[in-house]
């Protein structure tokens, strides 16, 4: 029996977090293992209609905006994940470390504002385990020029983008739930690194 546990994969764009937690699927898979899988914002019908909404390249919203179309997703997700919480595995492409990272530190909205709304939606929720994929920016304008579609938070100024990684380099900073995946170094690598880390982690 495998441990039914809470993993999220966070970073910036094109950090390689989406490969991760697909290649994480792919393992469990093949292991057999249930799990459920879910991005953010998105990962249900409702969730989906606030991410198109948001990351529409036409929508111009302010930062609060933002920040409440992003919990309203989540909040759209919690039915789905509570149902799950502790029953399967739970994969997500990313989660509230996202929200402290780009609508905090990429923004400047209130902290205090962002933990008490998502506290309120996520009540005893909780991720066990998060893979913090880093990259430079050189390697992210590389893999963002390679996608044939760039959403409204694909084309800020690479300022922001050092903001929110170091954002997220700060929430994890001294604690052990956080694994750090270097994306600058080869894929193959960090592929073993974080099944190696998965499968210590279901035991
Ligand atoms: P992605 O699906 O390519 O990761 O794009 C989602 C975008 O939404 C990404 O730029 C990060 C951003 N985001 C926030 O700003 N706040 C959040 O709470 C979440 C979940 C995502």
């Amino acid at each position: 029996m495998s441990k039914k546990i809470v993993i999220a994969f966070e970073g910036i764009e094109g950090s390689g977090k989406t490969f991760h937690i697909d290649n994480v699927s792919k393992y469990l898979k093949r292991k057999k293992i249930p799990y459920i899988k879910l991005r953010e914002p998105g990962g249900n019908k409702n969730s989906e209609k606030i991410r198109k909404l948001i990351l529409d390249k036409k929508s111009i919203f302010n930062k609060k905006t933002d920040l409440l179309l992003y919990l309203a997703a989540r909040s759209e997700n919690m039915d789905n994940l509570k149902k799950n919480f502790r029953k399967k595995i739970i994969l997500l492409d990313r989660f509230n470390d996202s929200t402290i990272a780009y609508q905090h530190f990429g923004m400047g909205v209130n902290l205090d504002i962002i933990k008490k709304i998502n506290n309120h939606i996520l009540k005893s929720f909780k991720v066990d385990f998060t893979f913090l994929n880093i990259v430079n920016i050189n390697n992210m304008q590389k893999r963002l020029k390679q996608r044939k579609k760039l959403n409204r938070y694909d084309t800020f100024k690479e300022k922001f983008y050092k903001k929110v990684q170091n954002g997220f380099l700060r929430i994890s900073k001294n604690k052990k739930r956080y694994k750090i995946i270097n994306s600058n170094l080869p894929i193959e690598l960090n592929k073993k690194i974080i099944i190696d880390k998965i499968e210590k982690l279901l035991k």
